[in-house]
């Protein structure tokens, strides 16, 4: 691998949220374009609160080939752009932007990532799978999107507070009736033991507060059962220990941390990047990954 090179030619992507030091995007976007030989900089901006339109008419003026937008603007960037893909549309949210012919267009990468992390780690996509999602914010609507376009054959959703359940599974049923419901606390454990797909998309668990698990101890994982998160950090979240004691297959949220960032450079640069460079990829991630 040739390390990226500034020179006269080097292209800039960046990162806009609040806060981002903590984001390995950088990490992984550097590697990307290292691997792929593309003279291309990825940097992080933390970008006050009133100043995300200001940001945008700056990185236009400058013609970056694009951006990523992290928490809290996922939402809020789509009106200051001129077109969003259709899946974009759909879970209401943009992580990744292309500047194409001076026109910003927004995507939405997670919900592939998700898709890539699954079949990469389990072999297989979601065909048939019983669904259970627990969490209801931006990160649970993507997931629940991504299982119910690649043909799951139900989701149930689980949130700390009702309300914001009640109005995912709402959102959710304008396209996909029939399909989604809302699991209540009363009957969490009955569809724990029915579902053969557990996704936590909580931050319950995460480097913050590991104790934590967005559910009680007494879950009957099994056997069979597919457990995943999208915590990366720690490796395995004390859930994630519980379902792999009881027999469960589990992944972590590493997987669709590299995916995500592969897709959206796949945008960026109108090139597909072939399995053997995502391995490289990925070896050399783990290889600066300090958990
Ligand atoms: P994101 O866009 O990353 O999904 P979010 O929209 O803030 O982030 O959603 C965070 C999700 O994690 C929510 O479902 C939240 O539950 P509430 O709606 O009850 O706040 C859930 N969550 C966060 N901390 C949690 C905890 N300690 N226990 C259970 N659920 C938690």
């Amino acid at each position: 691998m040739s390390r990226n090179k500034i020179d006269g030619g080097t292209g800039l992507i960046c990162l806009l949220g609040n806060p981002v030091t903590k984001s390995f995007s950088p990490q992984i976007q550097n590697i990307i374009s290292s691997v792929m030989n593309v003279n291309l900089i990825y940097l992080n901006f933390e970008i006050e609160h009133n100043q995300l339109s200001k940001a945008i008419e700056g990185l236009r003026a400058l013609k970056v080939k694009g951006f990523n937008v992290t928490i809290p603007y996922k939402e809020k960037i789509i009106e200051l752009l001129d077109e969003i893909s259709p899946e974009a549309k759909e879970i209401g949210a943009v992580n990744t932007v292309k500047m194409e012919d001076g026109k910003l267009i927004g995507y939405n990468t997670d919900w592939l990532g998700y898709y890539e992390a699954k079949l990469t780690c389990t072999g297989k996509g979601f065909e048939g799978d019983s669904v259970l999602i627990l969490g209801a914010g931006g990160a649970a609507k993507a997931i629940a999107i991504c299982c119910l376009k690649n043909n799951c054959a139900n989701i149930m959703i689980y949130n700390r507070t009702i309300e914001k359940a009640e109005e995912l599974v709402n959102n959710l049923m304008k396209n996909y009736s029939g399909r989604v419901n809302f699991c209540s606390i009363d009957i969490l454990n009955h569809v724990i033991s029915h579902s053969t797909l557990i996704i936590n998309t909580t931050s319950a668990g995460n480097y913050s507060n590991v104790n934590l698990m967005p559910i009680g101890e007494e879950v009957p994982f099994k056997k069979g059962q597919i457990f995943s998160e999208i915590i990366y950090n720690p490796s395995e979240t004390k859930l994630m220990k519980l379902a792999q004691s009881k027999g469960a297959f589990c992944f972590n949220g590493f997987e669709m941390l590299l995916q995500q960032a592969i897709k959206s450079w796949e945008i960026w640069c109108n090139k597909k990047i072939e399995l053997d460079k995502i391995e490289e990829i990925r070896s050399l991630i783990k290889e600066t990954w300090t958990f």
